[in-house]
């Protein structure tokens, strides 16, 4: 039984041009809870949302395609939707039953009915903190783990740079790359993330790349031999800086380019040529691509956390109200680790 007589929901007022805002996003009440126990027959679960995540993809989805994207788009008046951690309070499922702990693709909203229930994963480390599950142990973390590993194929002693470092990806794809012996150098937007990056999360360097007058020198500064893998999170500028730092046979992980996401057109890439001359290769990953091996993850990463060997930061609001202004966050820096909304914390 849903124990509410409505449900708070974050709703898209309208499609998306140029940078995002908050009179983009609406935080609406509905009288009716969405359902109060799962009709018979249906292999629906209904679930109480306890975090969601505030993620860049997002914001793709708040904008109207003429050609179909890689995610489907927002509808306006809709709740918006992205990855949450959830109990499960209502079950027409076999698989699902009241009580339990799962993560996946929920509403922004209280209460959520899910349709397709096996598109969920079980949470099998509850005594970590649950909303771990929108970072570390979810969806940022099983991108760091199969961008780093899968597509950038690294080797103890090699030169590793990461943009975005301190945020929900970059934090944990450097500590991954400590471990296995790597030298690791992150850029970020505040000279507080720099910090982190070096007191908290072990990297061997960091620089505020907004205090960089001409980021392909500071590069060079920090890589003196080169970078044989570039972990990309931003794209524009930063990957035109990156590609004539690349050393010979180097990889680029194309995760994301968060600088291109509130433009109306893109911006070029200039230093294309690097990639014939230097042979480097360049490859794009959806974490989607991977879901099959998260459980494999998930059992690595909580071995991590539980050893004390990576460290996490995170940045929550409390409540839906605050969510709209959470998600604007990631688009400004504002955001210090991996941005997440608290609803219930149980
Ligand atoms: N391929 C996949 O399956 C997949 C999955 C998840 C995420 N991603 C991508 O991974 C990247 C990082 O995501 P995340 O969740 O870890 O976000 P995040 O780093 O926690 O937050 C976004 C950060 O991006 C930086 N940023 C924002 N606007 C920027 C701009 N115009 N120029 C340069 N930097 C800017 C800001 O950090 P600073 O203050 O340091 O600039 C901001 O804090 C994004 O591009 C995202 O789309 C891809």
């Amino acid at each position: 039984m849903v124990a509410t007589a409505s449900n708070k929901r974050v709703i898209l007022k309208r499609y998306v041009t140029g940078l995002l805002s908050e009179d983009d996003m609406e935080v609406v009440t509905t009288e009716a809870p969405p359902l109060a126990v799962v009709p018979a027959g249906s292999e629906a679960v209904v679930v109480k949302n306890l975090y969601v995540s505030c993620d860049p993809y997002m914001r793709n989805r708040m904008t109207r395609h003429e050609v179909p994207s890689y995610v489907s788009d927002f509808i306006p008046g809709e709740v918006l939707a992205n990855f949450g951690v959830m109990r499960v309070i209502s079950s027409g499922h076999p698989d699902f039953k009241a009580g339990d702990l799962v993560w996946g693709i929920t509403g922004w909203e209280e209460y959520t009915v899910i349709n397709n229930p096996e598109s969920l994963f079980r949470i099998n480390h509850p005594k970590l903190p649950l909303s771990y599950y929108t970072g570390i142990l979810g969806m940022p973390g099983l991108t760091a783990y199969a961008g780093f590993f899968e597509v950038s194929k690294p080797k103890k002693g090699e030169y590793v740079f990461i943009s975005a470092a301190s945020g929900a990806v970059g934090q944990i794809v450097g500590q991954l790359a400590k471990i296995i012996g790597c030298y690791v150098v992150g850029s970020a937007g505040s000279d507080e993330k720099v910090s982190i990056l070096k007191t908290k999360f072990g990297f061997n360097d960091a620089f505020n790349y907004k205090k960089e007058p001409d980021l392909e020198a500071a590069l060079r500064r920090y890589f003196p031999e080169g970078i044989d893998i570039y972990f990309e999170n931003v794209g524009g500028e930063t990957l035109d800086a990156v590609l004539p730092n690349m050393r010979l046979g180097g990889r680029i992980a194309a995760c994301g380019m968060i600088s291109q996401y509130n433009l109306e057109r893109p911006e070029g890439v200039k230093n294309l040529f690097y990639i014939v001359t230097k042979r480097l290769r360049m490859e794009g990953f959806l974490v989607f691509d991977f879901y099959d091996r998260y459980y494999q993850f998930e059992e690595e990463m909580a071995g991590y956390l539980k050893e004390g060997k990576v460290a996490y930061v995170e940045d929550v609001v409390e409540g839906l109200d605050a969510a709209p202004a959470a998600l604007i966050k990631l688009f400004t820096g504002h955001n210090v680790g991996k941005q997440l909304v608290a609803i219930a914390r149980e």
